[in-house]
Order: structure tokens, then sequence, then C-alpha cells
């Protein structure tokens, strides 16, 4: 599966790095071309010779040669790489990705390289579940690093937590999912995804939304575009950056939203209604800042268009998927938006599940249609998308 495929294994100071012995040996089996770079401490855990043995090449650890002055070109080998891959990654090694420290020859690679890149972190319990290396995991994994989750297990502490490095065959496996030619199904098709948390103005200050983030419905739309599809996101407020291949239209209110939706719903094949769209906003918008004064205040509010109902009406032969977020009642609350708003299939998330719904990387889904329900594990919100656009792929 990997045959010719060009990879740069790059190995930091962990205890784990003896597992990169397996590793190498694994894609070198699979048909891979595979060039070392060690870190200098890494060189402690895992000697250059087993390393160079087992990828059939010399390992590079320094910029240079220092007996014949020989370059190691970061930038050759960054354009020469189909994928780098950085087993075991330090949360040393993962900070500096994120900062852009170049200070050896793994990170002066890794900002040259072009190809994807991928890092299977491995540290102790604390330093993994530190706000620190959890917040330099997410802006790697945003930036579009892959990352291969560690695994819960006995660590080289004594302690038992999660941060032991994947086991090198479920390393492969990965490696193999992230090169893999990427199919161009759903060519030709074009899905509308709405997304995010809308506004609805109070003044011209104040206003009210909700806790949505925008990511499970931003990873829908990159996943579609992914498989070949043209993708209008209908976003509201996010600070999310617009996923590559797709067209973003900004909105605030649920009315603008409305209008976006309906706008292209006629030429479209199917959309998948993520967002978190208010149910009411205030009837009178007040042109100038609302004064306080001793007394309560009552705002009234009038119920929005339901956007997912609207398009379910002129349905047609195209696909629709909702959302159902429930925190109780869950599976018939789920089943009646199936019918109310025409859905295909209704993905349903509820709040009781811990890692599910707002803000998180990950979700936990259950997807219902009419002829029954799939129960998904908790998974990252990039899988979670995935699972949701191969059930769209196959109706
Ligand atoms: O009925 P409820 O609001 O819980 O249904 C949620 C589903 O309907 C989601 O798919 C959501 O994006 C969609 N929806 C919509 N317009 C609204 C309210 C909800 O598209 N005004």
């Amino acid at each position: 599966m990997l045959n010719g495929k060009h990879i740069i294994l790059g190995i930091t100071g962990s205890i784990a790095a003896y597992k990169a012995a397996m590793l190498c040996r694994l894609l070198v089996k699979e048909g891979a071309e595979v060039r070392v770079i060690m870190t200098p401490l890494a060189k402690q855990f895992i000697t250059p010779l087993t390393m160079a043995t087992l990828s059939k090449h010399p390992i590079l650890v320094e910029f240079f040669n220092p007996e014949n002055g020989e370059w190691n070109s970061h930038v050759s080998l960054g354009e020469w790489a189909d994928l780098m891959l950085i087993a075991p990654a330090t949360a040393n090694t993962l900070a500096k990705m994120v900062t852009g420290v170049a200070d050896n020859l793994l990170l002066t690679t890794y900002l040259s390289a072009r190809a994807k890149v991928a890092v299977a972190p491995a540290m102790d319990l604390d330093m993994y579940a530190h706000i620190t290396t959890q917040t330099n995991i997410r802006t790697l994994a945003e930036r579009g690093v892959e990352i291969i989750e560690p695994e819960a297990g006995e660590l080289a502490s004594g302690l038992v937590g999660k941060g032991r490095m994947a086991e090198p065959e479920e390393i492969v496996e990965q490696v193999k999912r992230i090169l893999a030619p990427q199919k161009k199904t759903l060519e030709g098709k074009h899905y509308i995804v709405t997304a995010g948390a809308t506004i609805e103005a109070i003044d011209p200050v104040r206003y009210i939304t909700n806790h949505s983030t925008g990511k499970m419905g931003y990873a829908i739309a990159e996943e579609l575009a992914v498989r070949g599809a043209k993708v209008t996101l209908i976003s509201g407020r996010t600070t999310l950056p617009v996923p590559k291949g797709v067209e973003r239209v900004d909105v605030l209110s649920a009315e603008d939203m409305y209008r976006a939706a309906t706008a292209v719903w006629q030429e479209a094949d199917g959309g998948v209604m993520c967002a978190a769209v208010a149910d009411y906003t205030p009837v009178v918008v007040a042109d100038k800042k609302l004064k306080k004064s001793d007394d309560d205040m009552r705002i009234e509010l009038k119920r929005t268009k339901d956007i997912a109902k609207e398009l379910g009406a002129s349905k047609g032969g195209r696909i629709l998927v909702g959302f159902a977020l429930e925190t109780d009642n869950e599976e018939a609350n789920a089943e009646g938006k199936l019918e109310r708003k025409n859905f295909d299939f209704v993905v349903l998330n509820s709040l009781r599940d811990a890692g599910a719904g707002f803000r998180g990387d990950t979700n936990k889904v259950t997807l219902i249609d009419r002829n029954g329900r799939e129960e998904h594990p908790l998974m990252s919100k990039v899988d979670v998308a995935r699972v949701i656009v191969d059930k769209i792929e196959k109706l």
C-alpha cells in the first residue's frame, strides 16, 4: 500500500523512540522509502546505527557534516517527502512546531515540508493533559497536522494514563489512511452546509447567541470538498478559517442565514443543517443602545424561520441531513425531527455524553434514519464528519 511513498520519519527524545525501530521496519516492509531525522536528544534513546540499518540510509541529525561540510538540505528533504511523520513527538517538539522554533534539522525540515505532516505524541500523562500541550496539539490539528492519538496505559514513569505513543502497527494504519488517494466520489455535486451560531441583535451593542463554535459544520464542509463536491458553507460567527475548496457565505442572524440558504437551495443537490440557529429573535431591534433603569426589563421575542424545515418542504430528490442536540428524550426528539423537517437522517448528539456537543474537538453521535440507528463511539469531529459524509455518499 505504501509502495514508492517517500516518508520522513522524525524521531524526538522520548523513551518511546524504541518503538520507532519497529515503525521504520513496518514502513519499509510496506514498500515506503524512509529517511530518518533524529533530534540530538533522540540519539540518547535509540542509536543512529539501528535506525540507519532499518531505513537503509544514513540518518540525519545535524545541519551539515562537520567532517566535510556537506549540507543536509532540509529544503530538498521537505520537497522529496509525501509525508513527514514525527513519532514519537515530544511536548517540546510539538510546542516548537506551533511557534516556529527551528533549532534542529527536524524542525527546519518541518517548516520547509510541503508534504502532509503527522505526529504521534508520546509523553507522561500530566504533560499530555497539560493545557499548554493540549492547546498546542489543537493548534497543530487546526493547521492540518494529523494527530495520531496516544493510548492510555502504563507509562515509563510507572504512572498509568494517556500519553503512551500509539503502537507501530496502528501508526502504519493511520499512515496508509493519510496517504490513500482520496477518491472524488462527490464530484459534480453541490452541497449547502450551515454552521455556527446565529446572532440576534437586541440593540447596536447586545445580542442573543449560543455556544456553537461551528467546528462540526466546518469539518463536514471540508470533508465534502475533499471528496470533490462544490460546497457553500453558510456560516454564523466563528473564529475558524475557511476550509480549503469551500465557498463561505458569512451571515449573522437566523433571517440572514435563511435568505442565504434558500438562495442556493434550488441549485443544490443536498444540505447539511449543522448551524445552531436561534429559535427566537427580538421583535424590535432598538436603534440606540438601551439605557438601564432601576426596573427589570423584558425583551419580547418572536419565532425565527426554521431553515431546515423550509428546505425540507421543497426537498424533492435532494438529500437533507439535520442535527439534534438534546438534553432529554434524545431519540424520540430526534425521530420527531426526521419527520417534521423531512430529513434523510438526523445526527443526534447528547449533551449528557462527556466530550460531545459544543466547543470540544470530539463528538459522540448516533445517526438516525427511517430504518434504524447507528451508534458511534467518541471520535474527533473530523472523524465524525467522515462518518456523516460516508452516509451521504451511500444515499
Ligand atoms: O428543532 P431543532 O432546532 O432542535 O432542530 C435542529 C435542526 O434544525 C438542526 O439541523 C438545525 O441546524 C436546524 N434548524 C434550522 N433552522 C432553525 C432551527 C433549527 O435549520 N431555525
